[in-house]
């Protein structure tokens, strides 16, 4: 956060930040109100105890300098040592309750931000870095519930606390009182002045760690490349950078804390001079109604309202930075899903028939279109392929098959069905595919097939691994984990295992997105057979760069720049002498040079 911004939240409560306040209310809090009402009672005791053990504290001081009688004194200490295990009593119950509240609320805001979360389009993934979801889903989520449970329950005791304390001194002399809260705007300045250094440089600070966190994520997960290009140095230099300036903002931060304290104790003993002084002066002066026992018993309570007064103004500075994150975390809220069921979604369709494209729009980015009025028929139950260079928009037009993206004109047909007008569950059940980025979790090879398709049994995951030619890895491996993104797997064998999941997973139509790029010729050949018979009677479309591997495709579908130049048989195309010829003729004098 910035300074400019900062001062924008200067008012106690924005509009935004009311609106915040409201809706956490309505969402987490309200189902509460009646253990927060609980606690809301036993603070009002807390407070009373106070306030009783003030009055009783002043009959027994006039015990000892006035009547002297032995027994009332007895009386008023085991009055006061009840009174004491009573808020101690309270003391021990509030938070019994507050983190029960506490922990519910943050369990429930995590459930829900989750459920949103896994609704929001892919794209919401790409640009969104996953450090900042992290810090929502697992600090700030935290921070915020503390806060409105602990924090504000502690917040309010302190304000019950002075609020009833105040009043009883102001009962008890309303000038003392008054001359010794004229301080008091000093040390609220003092306040607010130390607890804006101290947001600003937290905010800093916490800017520096998110960048730090980020950092060594980046440096851990690239450290193939980091090592290769010996850049170990220039990374440690790098992340000490972070570490350093996460020193000096935390050093700054503490010290401006540090500054409090003697702040603090100076007024504290201006107050109490001032009590002194001037209640000294009034009890020696004949024309004030007041003795030793009431000014014994002011500064007691001037003593007893320091403290919650001075944590109280540390909470509003708290307060502002949870207002922060609360319209942090409900930001996320904001974001909506725009890929989703239309009202009247139909659940099955003919998964069988052509997908065709007609006159498709699409564009990542609203300045760089890349298909603008894209035709394509897939044949149903046929092979297709499309090939082209890298960035010509094969992987895209898979991912608007699935709805990963929605196209922004035209549309997608499937047996003559608008997929938008399908469930979209429905609609990604029809498909097996075989990404070109293969997302392998650290487990066993095992269940990353059976991730596809929990309740397959144990044959089909057998034979879908035996079709795939990672059988034998398996029994090799075992239950061993693959390690983190299956860092401990090759590229090929990574590629075998997402073949075998499109095995398992044997869905009406199948996406191989240079899903044998990685493998060699004799594994390729191996597991092509078997993938015939995986495309048999199926809609198929492979992306393929080894144009050798689909020349039996039954349609050859010609790529450039989001442009389909050339469709057509392998034969024909080559016929033709265009872009298909062309690139055929370097690869085949490339593998024959090889
Ligand atoms: N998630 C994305 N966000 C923005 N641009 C993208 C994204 N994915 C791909 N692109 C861009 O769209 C174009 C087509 O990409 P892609 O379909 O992956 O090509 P291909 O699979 O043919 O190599 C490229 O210029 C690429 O940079
Ligand atoms: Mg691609």
């Amino acid at each position: 956060m910035t300074k400019r911004q900062a001062k924008k939240r200067a008012p106690l409560f924005s509009v935004e930040d009311r609106d915040n306040l409201s809706w956490l209310w309505a969402h987490y809090l309200r189902k509460r109100a009646p253990l927060l009402g609980l606690v809301l009672a036993m603070i009002l005791v807390q407070g009373l105890v106070y306030q009783q053990f003030l009055s009783l504290t002043e009959t027994g001081l006039r015990v000892i300098f006035e009547s002297g009688d032995v027994a009332e004194l007895a009386l008023v200490c085991v009055v006061v040592f009840f009174l004491f295990a009573v808020r101690g009593l309270m003391s021990f119950l509030v938070p019994l309750v507050t983190v029960r509240v506490s922990n519910a609320a943050i369990y429930e805001m995590r459930r829900d931000l989750l459920a949103h979360l896994m609704s929001l389009d892919l794209a919401f993934f790409e640009r969104t870095k996953s450090g900042e979801i992290i810090q929502k889903f697992v600090t700030q989520t935290q921070q915020l519930g503390v806060f409105v449970g602990q924090a504000t329950a502690a917040a309010v005791r302190d304000a019950v606390t002075v609020f009833i304390v105040s009043g009883y001194l102001i009962y008890k002399n309303a000038i003392l009182f008054g001359a010794a809260v004229v301080i008091l705007p000093f040390i609220i300045w003092i306040m607010n002045y130390v607890s804006d250094r101290i947001k600003q440089g937290q905010t800093d600070a916490e800017a520096a760690l998110g960048d730090y966190m980020n950092g060594i994520e980046e440096t851990m997960n690239g450290m193939r490349t980091v090592k290769i290009s010996s850049q170990e140095d220039m990374e440690t230099s790098r992340l000490l950078k972070g570490t350093a300036s996460i020193r000096d903002l935390l050093t700054r931060v503490q010290t401006t804390q540090a500054l409090m304290l003697p702040a603090i104790d100076l007024s504290s003993a201006f107050v109490y001079v001032l009590v002194i002084g001037g209640g000294g002066y009034m009890v020696l002066s004949p024309g004030f109604d007041m003795d030793g026992a009431g000014i014994i018993t002011f500064l007691l309570g001037m003593v007893m309202i320091f403290d919650p007064a001075r944590l109280l103004a540390q909470f509003f500075a708290q307060l502002q930075a949870n207002l922060v994150l609360l319209s942090r975390i409900r930001a996320l809220y904001d974001e909506a899903a725009t890929i989703n069921d239309a009202p009247d979604a139909v659940e099955s369709f003919d998964t069988s028939g052509d997908i065709v494209l007609e006159d498709v729009h699409f564009s990542y980015s609203p300045d760089q279109p890349l298909f603008e009025g894209l035709d394509m028929t897939f044949a149903g139950g046929r092979v297709s392929a499309i090939v082209g260079a890298t960035g010509s928009g094969k992987t895209t037009i898979l991912s608007l098959l699935s709805r990963l993206y929605d196209v922004g004109s035209g549309r997608i047909t499937i047996g003559g069905q608008p997929i938008d007008q399908l469930k979209v569950s429905a609609l990604r059940r029809a498909f097996s595919v075989v990404a070109q980025d293969i997302v392998i979790f650290n487990n066993s090879i095992w269940e990353n097939i059976r991730y596809v398709k929990p309740e397959a049994s144990e044959a089909e995951i057998w034979e879908a691994a035996e079709n795939a030619e990672i059988a034998d890895l398996i029994r090799r491996r075992g239950d061993a984990p693959v390690g983190p993104k299956g860092a401990q797997l090759s590229g090929g064998q990574k590629q075998r295992i997402a073949i075998a999941r499109a095995f398992l997973r044997d869905a009406p139509v199948l996406l191989l997105d240079e899903a044998t790029s990685a493998l060699d010729q004799a594994t390729e050949a191996r597991i092509k057979s078997a993938l015939g018979r995986l495309t048999r009677g199926r809609t198929t479309i492979i992306v393929a760069h080894r144009l050798s591997s689909i020349s039996d495709a039954d349609t050859i579908f010609v790529l450039e720049a989001g442009q389909l130049v050339e469709k057509g048989h392998h034969e024909d195309l080559l016929d033709q002498g265009g872009l298909y010829a062309q690139l055929y003729r370097a690869q085949k004098r490339g593998y024959d040079a090889a």
